[in-house]
């Protein structure tokens, strides 16, 4: 194969953003774009606002050699198309995954990577009778401060884990996307399943399942009906305290967080607003060097680089592990809906 040929579905902020990284990717050209919006398909992204690493969306993007389509199917079926990289707004998730997956195509989705557990059944299915690779934007997992910090974990170098906290704190993201979708809860979940899962993922992918979970949460503080803003305690009732924190009920102009600090026996390393360290019990304190990109660009680096050489994409994540976090999203869902400490069963 020479360069990896994808389609993208959906150019809002994350499809905008992917686009960029795949423009300097020197394995990936972007062959094909699908949005409902014609203005859109003609490169015009300056209504895109997001809540993090905003880019210059002034000027359009450069869609020189890019196929364009107004619906996802019919990319799709593009012969000239290897991999779907789907970034529509979550619901729709689902629906294009499967029929990418069955029409032979690699796919690259969007977390959170379905809406409903019956919609993540149905992905589970159609990936087991595929022969392609399927990666989500789980990016934090890449994410260059989260993963130094997971490798010196899991690798027994701090010791064993006393407390950790992990935040997400967005501005409010009201009125800044397609059609509002994120506002409604019914589409996206709210604060709950899209940002605090990147949290509740990492919690899982660093210290395991937990035996319970206890969330509480705002409804409706700045969405209709949603979860805007979340507390959720990891339970694993063996003397440690792992907390969460998600939101996106601040003020237009309230910086954007994302933050973790995990204390150990033997150091504690933290991200947070004095910089990446990590603070030993000897007394020392260690600035780690790690690469100066966003999980995004190494995400996608990595999926073409599998796609191009035919290998499994699995050093993030694998197709349960990401399942795994997203049902204990729906166990928080459940806390915050009951006010009740909820067991984790499967
Ligand atoms: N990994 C991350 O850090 C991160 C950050 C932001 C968003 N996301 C996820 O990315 C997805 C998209 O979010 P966003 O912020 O880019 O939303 P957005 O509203 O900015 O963009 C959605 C785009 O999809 C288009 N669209 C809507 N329905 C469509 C359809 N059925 N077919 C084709 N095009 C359609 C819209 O015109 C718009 O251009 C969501 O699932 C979101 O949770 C991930």
């Amino acid at each position: 194969m020479k360069k990896v040929r994808v389609g993208l579905i959906g150019l809002g902020f994350m499809g905008s953003t992917h686009f960029r990284i795949y423009r300097e990717l020197p394995d990936a050209e972007i062959v094909a774009l699908a949005d409902v919006d014609p203005r859109k398909r003609a490169g015009d992204v300056s209504s895109v606002i997001g809540n993090i690493g905003n880019a210059d969306n002034s000027q359009p993007l450069d869609m020189t050699g890019v196929k364009t389509y107004d619906n996802g199917y019919d990319l799709i079926k593009d012969p000239d198309v290897d991999v779907v990289d789907i970034c529509v707004p979550t619901p729709d998730h689902a629906g294009l995954i499967v029929a990418a997956l069955d029409a032979g195509k690699h796919v690259f989705a969007e977390k959170p990577f379905a809406r409903t557990l019956a919609q993540a059944d149905e992905i589970k299915a159609a990936y087991a009778r595929a022969k392609t690779y399927l990666n989500f934007g789980m990016c934090v997992r890449s994410w260059p401060e989260y993963r130094y910090a997971w490798e010196q974990y899991t690798s027994g170098a701090y010791g064993k884990l006393r407390s950790a906290t992990f935040r997400r704190l967005s501005p409010s993201i009201a009125g800044n996307n397609w059609d509002d979708w994120f506002m409604d809860g019914k589409r996206s979940g709210g604060a709950l399943l899209d940002m605090h899962l990147h949290d509740t993922d990492q919690v899982r992918y660093f210290f395991g399942r937990p035996k319970a979970v206890t969330s509480v949460g705002v409804t409706g503080g700045v969405s209709k009906d949603a979860v805007d803003h979340v507390i959720t305690f990891f339970h694993y009732d063996d003397g440690t305290v792992v907390e969460a924190e998600g939101s996106w009920m601040a003020p237009k102009t309230t910086p954007f967080e994302m933050s973790f600090q995990i204390i150990c026996e033997k150091a504690t390393v933290r991200w947070m607003a004095d910089g990446f360290k990590v603070f030993w019990n000897d007394g020392r304190v260690e600035t780690p060097q790690v690469a100066a990109t966003t999980g995004w660009h190494v995400e996608l680096a990595y999926f073409i680089d599998c796609v191009k050489n035919g290998i499994l994409p699995d050093k993030y994540q694998t197709f349960d592990s990401v399942l795994d976090g997203f049902k204990i999203n729906a166990a928080e869902q459940q806390s915050v809906d009951t006010g009740k400490r909820v067991e984790i069963r499967y």
